[in-house]
């Protein structure tokens, strides 16, 4: 049996310290023994970004970056993306086991029976400006859920968490087409308990003026599949402000709305918005190499490549490609696929990108077919929101069960002034 433990020795004052190892991890507390003086403060760890520090235990998300594998509660993503609907994995993931068919039916009838919004929400929506970002849109709408549902703030009660995860689950596609909807001048549809969460998505966001709104089941399938692969990603940025605002106690919708906000940034969930961006920018094939070189200046990045935590191949941008040729059988080729193809070969094949370990992430494909689908470009993170719920508030449920959590507040370098002398006003400058 191996020690599990490290032997540090400080070389200011040749002390040794055993320190226990935690799951290949060392508590970082531990090192605060490690002291120059009875008085000090003790070692503490820097680590801006986290490169490299574990910030929770959790039991949901698996990721082997260097292998390309995600697993959410152990089931590779592959099979889930293949078998099963989004809500039978969002009940995976806040259950830890897949639901048997009643238990499905009963998730789906429940989540159904939650899609409506407040129309005080309605009215709030009708307040924003008619260009308002529908991801500013989302992200305002989840805080203002808030005002509605005083009781959320019972975040010690499970019965009450639990309600507040299904609607929260239940009423995000709502709001995202309400969003869009209001940036077209439509008015909004109401959502129709007859239909599954997606066809019921793509009912609110494009029936017009037909007594029944005729969802292609191809798009629809793709869709879900997007929002399978979406659903959760460990601790990424998003996730992180969840669990960190959660770690407050604020209520679910402000701690959603906070998470919402991270995933808005073009280094996160923005980034599929940006790649369509870009992908027009560079126009026709011929600009491509022009393009690679101004990446490889530093003038630019190129959107949808690279990970924090993949360094071989994203599994879900390999999925992603795989139903994107799907929806074209459906809704004709998407010119920018060619371009999308030929800049992720050349970049594959280039030196600055072999070295850095960069390959298309899940957002390099997404904006292609979400557009090829129909989608304008800003409601693409809109869409990445609606998956990534279940996935946030899953989290969220962990961290305020996990007895080890506290209220999150990391520690800092100071590198300011040391202790000064204060001038009065009219003796300053
Ligand atoms: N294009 C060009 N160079 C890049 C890129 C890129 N997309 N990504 C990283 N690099 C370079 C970076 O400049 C650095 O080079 P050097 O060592 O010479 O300074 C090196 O690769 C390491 O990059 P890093 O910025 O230290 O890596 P990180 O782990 O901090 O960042 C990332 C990860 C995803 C933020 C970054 O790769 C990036 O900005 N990618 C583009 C935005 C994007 O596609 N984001 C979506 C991420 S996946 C879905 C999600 O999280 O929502």
């Amino acid at each position: 049996m191996p020690n599990n433990s490290l032997t540090i020795t400080d070389n200011r004052t040749d002390r040794t310290y055993t320190v226990p190892l935690f799951k290949d991890t060392v508590r970082a507390t531990d090192l605060r023994q490690i002291k120059t003086q009875p008085d000090d403060f003790g070692l503490m760890t820097y680590d801006p970004a986290y490169m490299n520090t574990s910030s929770c235990q959790s039991a949901i998300t698996f990721i082997d970056g260097d292998k390309g594998i995600l697993r959410y509660r152990g089931y590779p993503i592959e099979i889930l993306a293949e078998k099963c609907t989004y809500l039978e994995v969002a009940y995976l993931l806040h259950h830890g086991e897949l639901p048997d068919p009643s238990q499905l039916a009963q998730w789906v009838n429940e989540i159904n029976s939650h899609m409506m919004l407040h129309e005080n929400t309605k009215k709030f929506m009708e307040g924003f400006r008619h260009d308002a970002h529908p991801m500013a849109m989302l992200v305002s709408t989840l805080a203002a859920l808030s005002t509605i549902y005083p009781d959320a703030r019972r975040v010690n009660d499970a019965e009450s968490r639990r309600l507040q995860c299904v609607r929260l689950i239940a009423k995000i596609p709502t709001i995202a087409a309400f969003s869009f909807r209001h940036t077209q001048g439509y008015p909004y549809i109401y959502p129709d308990n007859e239909l599954g969460y997606t066809e019921n998505f793509m009912n609110m966001l494009w029936r017009m003026v037909e007594p029944k709104f005729q969802v292609n089941e191809v798009i629809a399938r793709a869709l879900d599949i997007l929002f399978i692969l979406h659903a959760d990603h460990e601790q990424n940025c998003s996730t992180s402000a969840m669990r960190a605002v959660g770690s407050s106690q604020a209520d679910p919708y402000v701690s959603a709305a906070a998470a919402a906000a991270a995933l808005s940034g073009p280094l996160h969930g923005g980034a599929n918005e940006e790649v369509l961006r870009m992908i027009e920018e560079i126009g026709t094939r011929e600009n491509i190499p022009g393009y690679i070189e101004q990446v490889k200046s530093g003038k630019c990045k190129l959107m949808g490549f690279g990970h924090r935590v993949y360094k071989n191949y994203d599994p879900r941008a390999a999925i992603i490609k795989q139903a994107a040729y799907e929806v074209f059988e459906v809704t004709g080729p998407n010119p920018k696929l060619e371009i999308a193809k030929e800049l992720e070969d050349i970049a594959l094949h280039d030196e600055y990108f072999i070295k850095r370990r960069l390959y298309p992430n899940v957002d390099f494909y997404s904006g292609i077919i979400y557009q090829a689908m129909g989608f304008k470009p800003e409601m693409f993170t809109v869409l990445f929101a609606i998956a990534r719920m279940s996935g946030w508030l899953a989290q969220w449920q962990e961290m305020i069960s996990d007895p080890e959590q506290k209220i999150a507040r990391p520690r800092q370098i100071y590198t300011g002034y040391p202790a000064r002398e204060f001038v009065s006003i009219e003796l300053r400058g």
